[in-house]
């Protein structure tokens, strides 16, 4: 794929081709692409523009032959570099490009001794990106879905982060509607009935203690006691009126899911901004009372909706009743990131479920004037499919309830923590608990982590213990152990490589050498790739790639010991820093030994 001028060696030839493109077809406007060789055999990279471009001239004065003249033709306009050793031509026309060993031998140098600051996609520094992610419901289960939202939320963060964008990223929980009427008249009922026992007339902790309990309690209540609905309903309205009983109840209830979700992100090491639907509560009958004087949005059955082309249902901004629901709060919440946020770019992560929701929301948006196709801010949805158990069935406790998330995690450490502590215990080493407990969960969250972002977002996958902690698969464990054991051959070798960085040059003359260097250099493509399609897999597509890469160098390549090891040692841990930076990337804590 294409990309403009950038950090990587893709966008250098990038800006090399079209420099050889505007010299040899001034006439013509044509977009370098520039993409890695299918075939390695071939090249590095290839240009594939010549038969598009053929394609252009045809029929012009002087058009060229055939498809090979005008990649001829590009190649003679190709200004003088340092990166391309040697190009051939294939096919019909594709130029195949081989790159300079040395510049990528002074590339991984440089690197060493600079750090990876220079290896960030670039264009996004200062760059506004709000990334809307997690955000579950108040007193609502947080589900597996929730979890796909935090941990693809919080790499793309990352990603971008790393890009030197101002990221804002936004909790927006779902801790405003109708279902709080039920909860405070529930919570009510059960003090006034304690009281009655002779308890004390005042709140007490365990009203909160188990959310879960209290919303089936409520909501069976809701469906069979038609006083406590009406009742219910009632206490709607006096939270919606600002009344300061109900307001207290309901943060008692916002404080205690805030808790349960703390104890996720803690656990993941996820931060976010906690905005909630309550936040924009008070921009509602504005927002729609604006699209309403625009015109854009109009009354349909009583209902306020905007009708957008291509879409077979409106977005409902203020329902008949005269109640604003999620569209209304989506729709304060994008004029708010717009104009009080500034953002460049926004971006949603839910459930694929959400698609249409959010097509129907931007298309809103365009239609209203505050996005235009093309220009301005950009907004992304960025979809994600199911989490299925090992049934194939959407992923479920034996009980039948949704899983409980902390439980899930808990668990992926234990079981990690009791595999470490077996082999202290087969080695006849003494088991540190403090060293246990902090690979263990590196291990097991890492492992959560990963098994969800390997996966294209798209697709459904299956939850499984067993896969994910497989100490051979396409897995973190895996990834760690291979981390830990190159930065043992580091430290094995006891020499400072940063200070022979700047000194001895990297050698690529044996071939394993030269495609893990390459590979290496890939880096800031993986993420370029990342950012452009919004897709966490390609990053951990690209580290399990380099951990193969450094295998096959590893066999083939003695490092201690031979007459390569200065040089050979510089790409150990050239692929250990960047495995670092990729596991950074992935929210996954490294580790130096295992
Ligand atoms: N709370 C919603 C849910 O659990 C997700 C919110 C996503 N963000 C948004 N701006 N709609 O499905």
């Amino acid at each position: 794929s294409e990309k403009a001028s950038c950090g990587s060696v893709r966008g250098e030839l990038c800006d090399l081709f079209r420099t050889a493109l505007s010299v040899s077809y001034p006439d013509v406007a044509a977009d370098p692409v520039v993409a890695p060789c299918g075939n390695a055999k071939n090249g590095d990279y290839q240009c594939n523009n010549a038969m598009a471009l053929f394609g252009k001239l045809k029929g012009a004065p002087n058009a060229p032959k055939a498809p090979r003249d005008v990649a001829n033709a590009i190649l003679g306009a190709l200004p003088a570099n340092d990166l391309v050793s040697e190009t051939s031509l294939a096919g019909p026309g594709f130029i195949n490009i081989r790159l300079n060993k040395d510049f990528l031998s002074k590339r991984l140098s440089n690197m060493l001794v600079n750090g990876l600051a220079g290896w960030a996609p670039a264009g996004y520094i200062g760059k506004k990106v709000v990334i809307d992610f997690s955000s579950p419901n108040v007193a609502k289960e947080m589900h597996v879905g929730h979890l796909r939202s935090t941990i693809i939320g919080d790499t793309l963060c990352r990603i971008f982060e790393y890009s030197g964008a101002d990221v804002l990223r936004l909790n927006h929980v779902g801790d405003w509607g109708t279902q709080f009427g039920m909860l405070i008249e529930h919570m009510a009922d059960t003090r006034k009935a304690r009281v009655a026992a002779g308890g004390e007339d005042k709140d007490a902790d365990e009203d909160v203690s188990d959310l879960q309990e209290l919303y089936r309690a409520a909501k069976k209540r809701f469906d069979d006691e038609e006083e406590f609905k009406t009742r219910a309903r009632e206490a709607v309205t006096r939270l919606q009126s600002g009344d300061p009983v109900s307001l207290a109840a309901w943060q008692r209830i916002c404080a205690a899911s805030r808790r349960e979700f703390e104890a996720i992100y803690s656990r993941l090491g996820v931060t976010l901004q906690e905005r909630g639907e309550s936040f924009y509560n008070p921009m509602l009958k504005g927002v729609v009372d604006e699209l309403k004087d625009a015109g854009v949005a109009t009354i349909d059955d009583g209902a306020t909706c905007v009708f957008v082309e291509g879409q077979s249902v409106p977005l409902i901004v203020q329902k008949s009743d005269g109640g604003f629901g999620y569209a209304s709060t989506d729709m304060a919440a994008l004029k708010h990131r717009l104009n009080e946020e500034k953002a460049d770019w926004i971006v949603y992560v839910t459930d694929v479920g959400q698609s249409q929701h959010f097509e129907l929301v931007f298309a809103a948006a365009k239609k209203a004037g505050w996005l235009v196709e093309g220009s301005g801010p950009k907004v992304s949805h960025v979809g994600f499919g199911l989490v299925l158990g090992e049934d194939g069935k959407r992923f479920r406790t034996r009980s039948g309830d949704l899983v409980r998330l902390v439980e899930l995690l808990d668990e992926a450490k234990s079981r990690c923590a009791a595999t470490l502590r077996e082999r202290r215990v087969e080695a006849g080493e003494e088991v540190n608990e403090a060293e246990v407990e902090e690979a263990a969960c590196a291990m097991g969250y890492g492992a959560v982590k990963y098994a969800d972002l390997k996966n294209h977002r798209t697709t459904n996958y299956k939850f499984s213990f067993d896969d994910m902690l497989n100490l051979k698969g396409n897995t973190a464990v895996y990834l760690l152990y291979a981390h830990a054991r190159i930065a043992g051959i580091v430290r094995k070798a006891e020499k400072d490589v940063y200070a022979a960085a700047a000194t001895t040059p990297i050698s690529l003359d044996h071939p394993k050498e030269l495609e893990l260097a390459l590979h290496l250099c890939k880096l800031p493509e993986a993420l370029e790739d990342a950012i452009a399609e919004l897709a966490p897999n390609r990053v951990t597509d690209y580290l399990y790639d380099l951990s193969e890469k450094f295998n096959s160098f590893y066999v083939d390549c003695k490092v201690l010991g031979s007459e390569q090891e200065a040089s050979r040692l510089l790409l150990c841990e050239a692929t250990a820093v960047v495995m670092r930076k990729c596991f950074e990337m992935l929210g996954i804590k490294p580790l130096y030994r295992i």
